[in-house]
């Protein structure tokens, strides 16, 4: 009996040992204790560790399986690779938000094994330069808020080649100019803010690269002018805004508002303002194209962005639109010349163009042959006779007939205006700058 019950005892003091250990085992792999200051909601598959405001100087231990931390309105000061190592373990870490942390400084090793991250807030501090590569361990960062720190230069080495970036903020930095190529290494950038950045210069090629752009907000900096190419070939672009900008709409700025019209950016052109010298306010729309020199540039940007995809339905109503007003009546000329992209045609196409152009060289050679180009000008008869006048005063050599059946090509994809309104133009050699029309 005695033995049985030393038995027994030596059972139950080996349960007890068990449960303990049992219990102290899962106490140190599982079940780590909210930091006091933070609260660490739980809501699959989204776990995380949330600490705002708290005035805490470093990032507690977080859990292995977090998939998010904010630890935003804490003073963090630089970043270093020690700032981040308590959130290195958590594999699925997603979101990290620092977000007016005072970060000055981000050393280049800070991200290091944070490869999940996906998207980064780093908004509202204080950082002034970024070291090339500081995010290139980011691999899938996908959103980056970089918005209201002091950062001058901007640069594409920043990021990893590959990764895919799709937002990228920096509104309210003091980035005053954008040199060429900065963006180049961002592919996937499909929203990019730099409003409130100060800017006042933008090179032609700074855009380049960001073949799915389609959000692009460049309002309230310092900006007088902005070159045509630098839009025209973001063929994705469909919301830009460029308001509370100093703009001085010149023969340049004209190109510009062509551009805009003939991508469907009706609304923005007509409420962007001028700046001009004596204070008087206009909109870019009404911007004057008489200017010969002007001429060329409209209608080069004008071929080139025939060649975007989505300019060929906007063309019509961005001619008619310009054409209600003589003083623009070459820009809406410009919008109808009878070019077709040369990547629309067919390879066979293509070769008996050549031909073609091989016989006329061989007739060329033996007459001056004269060829040619021959465009669609849409006009109110009041623009009309006011641009024959200028022709006349200046001397110009203008030939123009009313031409409704070689113009039919141009209204094949429009039907709500009235057709003795277009006319066709032969033009005779290039310097031919104003249009008058017979009528
Ligand atoms: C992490 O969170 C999960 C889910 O709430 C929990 O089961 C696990 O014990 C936690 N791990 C640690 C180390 O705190
Ligand atoms: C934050 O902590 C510092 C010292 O770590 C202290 O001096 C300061 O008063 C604290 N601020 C607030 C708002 O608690
Ligand atoms: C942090 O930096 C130190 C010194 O540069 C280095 O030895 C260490 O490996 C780094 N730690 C991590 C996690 O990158
Ligand atoms: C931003 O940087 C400039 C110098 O480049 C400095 O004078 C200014 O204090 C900084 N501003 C902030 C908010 O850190
Ligand atoms: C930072 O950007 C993200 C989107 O990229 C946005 O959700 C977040 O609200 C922004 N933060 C601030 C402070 O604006
Ligand atoms: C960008 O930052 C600004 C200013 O912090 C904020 O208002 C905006 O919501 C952010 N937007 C995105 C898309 O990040
Ligand atoms: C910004 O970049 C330009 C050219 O790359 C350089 O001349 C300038 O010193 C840079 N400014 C800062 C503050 O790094
Ligand atoms: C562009 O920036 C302005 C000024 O910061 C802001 O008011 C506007 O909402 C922004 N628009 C878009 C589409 O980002
Ligand atoms: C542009 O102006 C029109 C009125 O002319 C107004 O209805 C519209 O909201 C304005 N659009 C923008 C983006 O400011
Ligand atoms: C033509 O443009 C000028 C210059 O902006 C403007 O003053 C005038 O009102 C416009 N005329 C018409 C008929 O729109
Ligand atoms: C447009 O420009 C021409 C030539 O430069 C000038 O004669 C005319 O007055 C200008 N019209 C307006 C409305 O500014």
């Amino acid at each position: 009996m005695a033995l049985l019950n030393q038995k027994n005892k030596l059972l139950a003091t080996l349960i007890t040992i068990t449960i303990i250990a049992v219990v102290a085992s899962s106490q140190d792999e599982k079940s780590q204790p909210c930091p006091d200051a933070c609260s660490c909601p739980n809501i699959p598959p989204a776990l995380g560790l949330v600490c705002n405001g708290q005035n805490l100087t470093s990032i507690p231990a977080v859990n292995i399986s977090a998939h998010f931390v904010d630890f935003s309105g804490n003073p963090l000061g630089e970043l270093t690779n020690q700032t981040l190592a308590p959130i290195r373990n958590a594999h699925n870490l997603e979101i990290l938000v620092l977000k007016a942390c005072a970060i000055y400084s981000i050393e280049n090793d800070a991200f290091d094994k944070l490869e999940n991250l996906r998207f980064v807030d780093l908004s509202s501090n204080g950082i002034a330069t970024l070291a090339p590569g500081v995010f290139t361990k980011l691999l899938h960062l996908s959103e980056i808020n970089l918005s209201e720190n002091n950062i001058t230069n901007v640069s594409t080495h920043w990021f990893a080649e590959s990764a895919p970036i799709r937002v990228l903020n920096l509104t309210a930095n003091p980035i005053k100019h954008l040199e060429a190529n900065v963006f180049d290494r961002l592919n996937s950038l499909e929203e990019l803010r730099l409003d409130q950045c100060e800017l006042h210069l933008i090179d032609s090629h700074a855009f380049d690269g960001l073949f799915k752009l389609h959000t692009l907000n460049l309002s309230h900096n310092q900006l007088t002018t902005i070159t045509a190419d630098s839009i025209t070939w973001l063929r994705e672009l469909h919301t830009l805004e460029l308001n509370a900008n100093p703009w001085q709409c010149d023969c340049n700025l004209q190109a510009v508002t062509v551009i805009l019209l003939m991508r469907g950016f009706q609304t923005l052109a007509a409420n962007l303002t001028c700046s001009i010298s004596n204070n008087e306010l206009s909109n870019w729309i009404d911007v004057n194209t008489t200017h010969p020199d002007c001429d060329s540039q409209i209608k080069m940007h004008a071929r080139r962005t025939s060649l975007i995809g989505n300019s060929e339905k906007h063309r019509i109503k961005a001619a008619k639109l310009l054409s209600t007003n003589a003083s623009r009546l070459s820009a809406a000329s410009a919008l109808f010349f009878s070019q077709k992209p040369a990547d629309t045609y067919s390879p066979a196409v293509i070769i008996s163009l050549w031909c073609a152009v091989i016989i006329l060289l061989a007739i060329a050679s033996y007459t001056a042959i004269y060829v040619t180009s021959k465009m669609c000008v849409y006009a109110t008869t009041k623009a009309a006779s006011a641009a024959k006048h200028a022709a006349h005063v200046n001397r110009k050599k203008s030939i123009v007939r009313r031409g409704n059946r070689e113009c039919e090509q141009a209204l094949v994809n429009d039907t709500s205006h009235a057709r003795d309104n277009f006319y066709m133009v032969d033009e005779a050699s290039s310097d031919v700058s104003i249009i008058a029309i017979d009528g």
